[in-house]
């Protein structure tokens, strides 16, 4: 095995070689490999509930047992958020809907990583089953306060802060989060359409129903939970991008016309070329176009042949030198969409990019992109470009994923991985007290495998410093995109 610095040493001499693969690559196919596994890993560091006898992360324990019992609801199980230990409804439908995506187009490069995917998906749409149907015209979004969470720095296995729960129903709708949940059921049911048909009609049902929900009772979450939902994950972007992408899941699981119908009927809410490169748990517009261009392009729906058009917009918006380019990057190549969670956007960007180019190799073997011309290949390499800067290859030789290479970030904001865990330190660890190891300018002790962070600033420096929430908090909607982008270069390079 060579270091990063003797293959690009390597790359230099054997010139030939690099030609022959279109571009140099830092890293090999098993270290795609490794990262995949490790993206995987990540999730169960999120795991909130009742761990089961297989967990490999085993420095985290049961948390969170009697979620949902104050109101006589079983909400036990799902994922954190991020560093936190509230269950947020809209980014874990979200991270639901875009690891069930990893696995629907790249599944078939995870090899031997394919069922601890599924187990990803699968601990997040158990969790979002539940929330859908604990009790009739009511979705429950939430369980934990934020601010008073926020007010303590501890263990989930210790968290005594209230478990308030918040729902959605039809006199105070969400269909933001509604939406998202019924795309995130949907999706799941393709994964599970083979190996487990009952599991998967379950969860398509259900998603048909929450959809009804969603579209029926109009109307932001933000409004009636707004205290406990903002900043946090306040649906800025409104609900019709939520509701569009979550028919284009429903149409995609389904094939039902309805579907087709109503995209027909609110695709224009989506936008033609606006500010596209934001794609994330609040705004689906971009995801949703690339999502509907697969039934144009693998599927020739002629009814959906403009999702290809603004496709190709949205792609052509981050090439350098086309027409409508409209994004930003740093001195070292990474794309820059904001200083809060910035990786966020990288990672749904690449996966984008990824997708789009194998819906074009499908139609015609790499048919170029409309108005900047680019080759199904040369979106792959833009991708790539992304990929390897979170990987290590950047101006700080910094790999943004915990536990992947030789640096990578030590100090998450991350309460389960910044205080010590229980087998270490049995005794409870009160909320005051949990913040000295907020402060400590030491490494985490429990190194939370697979964590991407928030990532570095416009200036590719990163402070590595636990109080930068906005650089070194992972997130599970960080990961979920990369899963898929990861299995791909495992297997294509
Ligand atoms: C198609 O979806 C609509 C709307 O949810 C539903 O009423 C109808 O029964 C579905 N048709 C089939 C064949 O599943």
């Amino acid at each position: 095995m060579f270091s990063s610095a003797s293959k690009h040493i390597l790359c230099f001499l054997s010139t030939s070689l690099c030609f022959a693969l279109l571009s140099c690559s830092a890293f090999t196919p098993q270290d795609y490999a490794d990262a995949l596994e490790k993206s995987i890993l990540f999730f169960e560091g999120q795991r909130s509930g009742r761990l089961p006898a297989n967990q490999r992360l085993t420095w985290r324990a049961d948390s969170a047992l009697s979620d949902g019992s104050g109101y006589h609801v079983d909400l036990v199980g799902g994922y954190y958020d991020a560093g936190d230990n509230v269950k947020f409804g809209l980014p874990m439908a979200f991270t639901t809907t875009l690891v069930s995506w990893s696995v629907i187009e790249f599944g078939s490069s995870m090899g031997s990583q394919l069922d601890n995917a599924r187990a990803a998906v699968r601990w997040g749409a158990d969790y979002l089953l539940k929330a859908a149907t604990a009790s009739p015209g009511a979705l429950y979004v939430q369980v934990g306060e934020p601010n008073n969470d926020h007010r303590c720095w501890e263990r989930p296995e210790d968290m005594d802060t209230a478990r308030n729960v918040y729902k959605v129903t039809s006199q105070s709708p969400g269909s933001d989060v509604a939406a998202e949940t019924a795309a995130a059921l949907a999706a799941a049911s393709i994964v599970f359409k083979d190996g487990d048909p009952f599991y998967s009609n379950m969860l398509l049902k259900t998603a048909m129903e929450v959809f009804d929900f969603a579209d029926r009772y109009k109307g932001a979450y933000s409004d009636s939970l707004g205290s406990v939902v903002c900043p946090f994950y306040c649906s800025y972007s409104g609900y019709h991008d939520e509701l569009v992408w979550g028919a284009s899941w429903l149409h995609r699981a389904s094939a039902n016309q309805s579907y087709l119908s109503y995209i027909q009927s609110n695709g224009h809410t989506l936008g033609a070329d606006d500010d596209v490169y934001s794609f994330s748990w609040d705004d689906k517009r971009a995801g949703t176009k690339i999502l509907l261009s697969q039934g144009f392009l693998e599927k020739n729906i002629e009814d959906l042949e403009v999702y290809k058009s603004h496709s190709d917009n949205y792609i052509c918006s981050m090439v350098p030198g086309s027409p409508n380019f409209q994004a930003q990057y740093t001195p070292g190549g990474l794309l820059y969409k904001g200083s809060e969670s910035n990786l966020q956007y990288v990672t749904t960007s690449s996966f984008l990019m990824l997708t789009y180019a194998k819906y074009m190799k499908n139609h015609g073997g790499g048919s170029s992109g409309g108005s900047c011309g680019v080759s199904a290949d040369k979106v792959v390499e833009l991708a790539k470009k992304q990929v390897d800067y979170i990987l290590g290859e950047n101006p700080g030789k910094r790999s943004y994923m915990v536990g992947f290479g030789e640096r990578y970030p030590q100090r998450l904001h991350h309460r389960a991985s910044s205080l010590p865990s229980l087998h270490a330190s049995p005794a409870r660890i009160s909320c005051a007290d949990g913040f000295q190891y907020l402060n400590t300018p030491a490494p985490n002790p429990n190194i939370l495998v697979g964590a991407i962070v928030g990532g570095p600033d416009n200036e590719d420096k990163f402070a590595d410093d636990r109080n930068n929430y906005h650089q070194s908090e992972p997130a599970t909607y960080i990961n979920a995109p990369f899963v898929g982008a990861l299995a791909f270069f495992s297997q294509h390079l």
